[in-house]
Order: C-alpha cells, then structure tokens, then sequence
C-alpha cells in the first residue's frame, strides 16, 4: 500500500487555494484502491503564527468540517488533530538533533520574515521565533511518522517536503543500520492550481488578506468575494486576454477543459468581466454548494466533528507508536516496553 498524508494550519477560514491545492486532490487521492491516507489539522504549526486561542480553536473547527463536507470518508481515512499525537514532538526532537541549522536558514518562511525585518531597517531576526525557525522539522515529523510516500500539497509547501526527505535521508544514513527507517515523501502539485491567485492577483493566502473563503459567509458570500476579483478595465465589448487573468485562473480551477476553452473563447471576443464573474460563481457554486450544507450541518454539531477526531487519534497513534518504539531504539534511548 502506498501513504498518502497531508496538514492544513488552523489559523484562518478554509480558502479555495486549500482546497484546490490539499482538500481535493487528497480526497480524491483518498479514493484510489490500495491507498492508505492519514489527513490532520495542524494546530501545533497554528501555534508559530497566532497566540489567540479562540482562533485556533474556532479554525480548527472549520478546517475539519470543511473536509468532512469535501468527502473525507474517515473510514477510509485516517483524520485526526496533530496536537493529539505526542509521538509529533517527540520525532520532532529526533530530527532536530540531525538537523543542520544552516539548512533552516534557508527555508523560506524564515528567508521572509529576515527580508521583512532587513528591509523594516531592522534586526534580521526580530521577532522571529525558534518556532518559525524550526517549523520544517516539526513539518518533516508529520511527514515522516506516518512513512507518508505522497504528500499533495500547493506549491509553497514544496521546499519543506524536500527538507523532509533530506532529515529522513540522514537519519536512516546514521541510525538505520543498513535499514529504511524512514520513508523518502514526495511532493505531489497539480500543476495548473499550484499557486491559486488570490483576490488581486497575489497567491491566495491568510496572511496576504486575499481569500475567497470555501464555505464561510455562504453563496452570498462567495458571490461577493468574487466579484472583488481584480481584473483590468476592458468594457464589454472589448476583446480581453484572458491568459494572466487571476479570475481566469480561477475559473479554470473548477473547469472541465470544454469549459476553460468556450471561457477563453468568449473573453476573447468581448465577454464583460461582469458576466464572467458570474459564470465563475455559478460554476463554483455548484460544485461547492452541496458541500456547503453538509458543512453548515457540521458546524452546527461540533461533537460529531470532535468524535470523528477522537477516533482518528486513536487509529494515528496505533500506527505512530510502534514506529516511536522502534525509533528510540535506533538512537540509543531506553526501550519502551
Ligand atoms: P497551509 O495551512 O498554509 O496550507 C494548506 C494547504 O493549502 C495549500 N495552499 C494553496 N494551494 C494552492 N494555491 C494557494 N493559493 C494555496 N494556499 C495554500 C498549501 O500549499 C497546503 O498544501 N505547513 C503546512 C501545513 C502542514 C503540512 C504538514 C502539510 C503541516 N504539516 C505535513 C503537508 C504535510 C501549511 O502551513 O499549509
């Protein structure tokens, strides 16, 4: 069988650009015989970014009912709460002590936040926690405790999976003893909704401000988000040149190729922003609506949505703790009995 394995962050309302670039492509994933997938909320990586524990706790809510109304079959998959796995920490340790600090200084969510503070004229690493800085390894133990093969992810999150490989291919080198301890996980990206722009044509991200929430706010609110699309000034009538177009982008992330193309076609020959707009909501709407409401349904009964995780941890662990035993030993400490 093959591991399939992914995390969302619970910092912020569930956004297209998560389900496009994690939900759907690991679902569907999910959903091929001889497949084996483990899907969790990453409220330790919350941690690095936010110190409002509502928050977490109210996006963690949302980021489980959003793939519990996506499709995720927990009988299939195995879904749980990273903060539910003490064996995650503990694998953390491991991987940081063959971890070299100039590899860190290297990945990018650190390079940026150096950048920002340089450029602010101020101490390179102002406000830059060992959190953030060692937030690929904590990434690598979610990866690596479950001998993940594939892990479908947007493109951003690409570099951290090849961190990942590069800590399991040490740590088999120095521990395995001729022995594959680890699993060497690949990045799996849809090309084409790798990076999904965001509302003015930067990549959709919490942090730019520029999302189009999944289900939050509901068709209304879908509405209204897309109609903030930024696109140029061309009046209807006009031909438009729908390559660069974030709102194309968009559209096609949700398209069948006949669609992309009568799209393109028709912008081509003076279709109104306006009216394209609204052919991207319908589209969107009626792949999205459906699940919306089982979605509604979800949260609004947050013990269905804590049962289904107090299982899956239960299932994690099973498969986490052995590999923990067997790990402790490889480096020498006590063996667990
Ligand atoms: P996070 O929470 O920032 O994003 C969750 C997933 O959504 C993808 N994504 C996008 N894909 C396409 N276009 C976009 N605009 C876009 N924005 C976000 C991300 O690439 C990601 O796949 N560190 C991770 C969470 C994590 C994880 C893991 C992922 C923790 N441990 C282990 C995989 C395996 C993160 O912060 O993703």
């Amino acid at each position: 069988t093959e591991r399939v394995l992914t995390g969302i962050t619970t910092t912020g309302t569930p956004h297209l650009g998560n389900y496009v670039g994690a939900i759907r492509p690991a679902i569907r994933a999910s959903q091929a015989p001889g497949v084996e997938s483990f899907f969790f909320l990453a409220d330790y990586h919350a941690l690095i970014k936010c110190d409002d524990p509502a928050r977490i706790e109210r996006s963690r809510l949302e980021i489980a009912a959003t793939w519990l109304a996506a499709g995720l079959d927990t009988k299939r998959v195995t879904f749980y709460r990273q903060s539910d796995i003490p064996e995650t920490p503990e694998l953390t340790w491991l991987l940081t002590c063959v971890t070299s600090k100039g590899q860190m200084n290297r990945a990018h969510a650190y390079k940026a936040s150096v950048d920002a503070n340089v450029a602010a004229g101020e101490d390179p690493d102002a406000n830059i926690t060992m959190g953030l800085y060692s937030y690929p390894i904590l990434m690598a133990a979610d990866i690596l405790l479950f001998n993940a093969h594939r892990v479908p992810v947007g493109r951003d999150q690409v570099q951290h999976i090849e961190m990942a490989r590069d800590v399991a291919q040490r740590f088999n080198h120095l521990f395995g003893n001729g022995r594959e301890l680890f699993v060497l996980p690949n990045a799996e990206v849809e090309e084409e909704v790798a990076t999904l722009p965001g509302l003015d044509g930067r990549k959709m991200s919490k942090s730019y401000d520029n999302t189009i929430p999944l289900f939050e706010g509901g068709a209304k609110g879908l509405k209204d988000a897309v109609a903030r699309i930024v696109t140029d000034s061309r009046l209807p009538g006009e031909p438009k040149d729908p390559d660069g177009s974030s709102l194309v982008t968009i559209y096609d992330a949700f398209a069948n190729a006949d669609q992309r193309a009568q799209m393109r076609a028709d912008l081509r020959a003076g279709l109104g922003w306006g009216d394209a707009k609204q052919r991207t909501v319908e589209l969107i709407e009626s792949q999205l609506g459906p699940m919306r409401a089982r979605y509604e349904e979800l949260m609004a009964h947050p013990e269905r949505v804590e049962d289904a995780l107090m299982e899956g941890a239960a299932k994690a662990r099973a498969v986490a703790t052995p590999l923990l035993r067997e790990l402790r030993e490889a480096v020498g400490l006590r063996k667990m009995v």
